[in-house]
């Protein structure tokens, strides 16, 4: 059931227009489910047209199975970043996520620039006792697309809980925003409890309230700061979306929070069964862990911070990105010297979404690491790349031409991306040569975003140029084709000069061209040009090097990084893990964010693509003295 479509308010700062989504999902793979979800979300944004979308908890799993937890930065965040960066509003939805060491309901909040706010639910409820842990944080944090509003993020038990609503009470949180999931025993077939909670909590905070339920508990209810109920999904409604428009300001609570522990009356049979069960589940968590009998634990481990700055999800408080183990499913001739590659997950599962602009790294033998765009579609479950053989490199290219058949396994990392497609309504983009292979992707992109885009696309002849032809014929009012041998080089002056007035630039290709297209928009301060590198930059830094402290925000050590030497190097010689790969300032693995100090940037990733103040520590240096690093 969908509610009548309504007008994008005017002022976004102050009425927003929100949609809650009540997907039926079913016990099959995650995978599957999360397809089941983004249908739902995008009809919704269809109809809606809301600054806010609203997803339950757990959208990959219709209750326990036993083995959906995923690392917190897999395929459900990133189907949450994908789609609050094509559909341009702020997406929310939990998932049973692996942070460290164990497994936690986490509720994520994802704003269009790639920012994420992260929430692990502070009590596990029925089954999910035994696969969980309970999570510590306060669930407030303040989103930027709304000029830093206050939101309190709430899943399953926490609705009601006389301390979620005091908390978020005391916080003055402007909005609460959350999910229920398919088995949050004891509200699951409790209709007539979980029906009023939004509303009560609402009334308790001062604040408009979303709350998403799967179909199987229904409940899904947007109410206002009054408790009014503005739009409601019952479980008879099934499968479905509803919208309506809330004013976002100062919270006016109402009600006093009750005593006690919970807010509504569960019934004494119930709170004493709940005990139990709590203090049973946790202690067979434990076991569990300890023996290893939980699957996530094959995986690497991974987190990420409770706040992420745009840029994607990259722990910048050090650490690496779990390597995955890769085949190669298929290989063909792309173009002269080019080959395209596919890879899949080698236990036969589906690898993350990712975003156009993306880039893995390829974890070669001899401990070569290298990165490669990828290029095909974001949402097959499997990463497309392209290789130009380059017989005087530095030996990636060539050992993948010689040695990557069908069949062969690797390990990769990723995907990172800080070259994603903004929001501007107008990309030009200009790709020299095999930097294609990002500008594919976002062309296609860009065409689903129906945005005006244009290509300008130049190569060494027609016949080394990848996906020339099928980029042509997609639109070849929009496409030109520049080969070297007919038409000479790119008119890269005359592009720059004649773009139109909102034009944003993505350029991929050799260090020569993006020096020029720098050079060019030397005086330009609107941030248009985005670069993407395979290269480091070709003009030297001309500052003098000197020594530099670095303090460790979690710890407070300090060390000295001398004029000869890297932060990165003295870093791990400090045993601080912190990711590299290309070592040269271009991949973005490195990167790791500042708390204070004023970081002298070395890098050839630049301002647009460098997440949030990090800065890549493989090359760059201060220009303080000292450092304090999130790390
Ligand atoms: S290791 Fe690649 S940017 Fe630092």
């Amino acid at each position: 059931m969908a509610a009548t479509a309504s007008r994008r308010p005017n002022v976004r700062a102050v009425l927003t227009r929100i949609a809650a989504v009540q997907p039926r999902l079913h016990q099959a793979a995650v995978e599957t489910n999360l397809a089941l979800v983004e249908d739902l979300v995008r009809d919704a944004h269809r109809v809606h047209a809301p600054d806010l979308i609203v997803l339950p908890a757990e959208i990959g799993a219709a209750r326990d199975s036993g083995a959906q937890a995923r690392p917190v930065d897999g395929a459900p965040l990133a189907l949450l970043r994908q789609l609050a960066a094509e559909l341009q509003c702020v997406v929310a939805g939990g998932a049973s996520a692996v942070r460290g060491r164990d497994a936690y309901a986490t509720y994520f909040l994802v704003e269009p620039d790639g920012r994420i706010h992260l929430h692990d639910k502070n009590t596990a409820s029925g089954r999910e006792q035994f696969r969980l842990r309970s999570g510590s944080d306060d669930g407030l944090t303040a989103v930027v697309a709304w000029h830093r509003a206050r939101v309190g993020l709430v899943s399953g038990l926490e609705w009601a809980q006389v301390r979620t609503a005091a908390r978020l009470r005391a916080a003055a949180a402007g909005l609460v925003v959350g999910g229920q999931a398919g088995d949050t025993w004891p509200l699951a077939d409790r209709a007539d409890l979980t029906g009023r909670l939004p509303g009560l909590m609402a009334r308790q905070v001062g604040a408009p309230v979303v709350m998403a339920a799967h179909s199987s508990v229904g409940g899904t209810q947007i109410c206002d700061r009054d408790g009014t109920v503005l739009a409601r999904l019952d479980r008879a409604d099934g499968e479905g979306h509803v919208s309506a428009t809330v004013r976002l300001g100062p919270s006016e609570p109402i009600d006093r929070p009750r005593g006690g522990t919970w807010t509504v009356d569960l019934g004494r049979a119930t709170v004493s069964a709940l005990r139990t069960l709590t203090a049973v589940g946790a202690t067979t968590y434990r076991l569990r862990r300890t023996t290893r009998r939980f699957a996530w634990q094959d995986c690497p481990a991974t987190d990420l911070p409770d706040e992420l700055g745009p840029g994607g999800p990259r722990p910048h408080r050090g650490g690496s990105l779990p390597a995955r183990e890769v085949v190669v499913t298929a290989r063909r001739a792309l173009a002269d010297g080019v080959v395209g590659l596919t890879f899949s997950a080698a236990d036969g599962g589906l690898l993350p979404v990712w975003a156009a602009g993306a880039h893995i790294d390829l974890l070669l033998p001899n401990d070569l690491i290298r990165q490669y765009s990828l290029c095909g579609e974001p949402t097959s479950g499997r990463f497309d790349i392209a290789v130009l053989d380059v017989p005087g490199g530095r030996g990636g290219s060539r050992w993948i031409h010689q040695n990557l058949m069908p069949g062969e396994r690797l390990q990769v990392r990723g995907p990172r991306n800080h070259f994603a497609l903004s929001a501007g309504s107008q990309p030009v983009f200009l790709a020299g040569g095999i930097g294609i292979t990002p500008i594919r992707a976002m062309v296609h992109e860009a065409r689903a975003r129906g945005l005006d885009w244009r290509l300008i696309y130049g190569g060494r002849t027609h016949s080394a140029m990848a996906f020339v032809d099928e980029l042509r014929a997609l639109d070849p009012q929009r496409v030109r084709v520049v080969p070297l041998d007919v038409d000479g080089l790119l008119d890269l002056d005359g592009t720059v000069a004649n773009l139109p007035g909102r034009a944003e630039v993505f350029a991929c290709g050799p260090a020569g061209m993006l020096e020029v297209l720098e050079k060019l928009f030397a005086e330009d301060t609107t941030g248009r040009l985005h670069l993407e590198r395979f290269e480091p930059r070709l003009s030297p830094v001309d500052r003098v090097d000197a020594d530099f402290t670095i303090t460790l925000a979690s710890s407070g050590r300090q060390m000295v990084v001398p004029a000869h030497r890297r932060a990165l190097d003295v870093l791990r010689e400090a045993g601080v893990p912190v990711d590299s790969a290309c070592r040269a300032g271009v991949c973005g693995s490195c990167a790791v964010r500042v708390l204070d100090g004023t970081p002298d940037h070395r890098d050839s990733i630049g301002e647009s693509g460098r997440p949030e103040n990090a800065m890549m520590v493989c090359v760059s240096r201060s220009l303080t003295p000292d450092l304090t690093l999130e790390v």
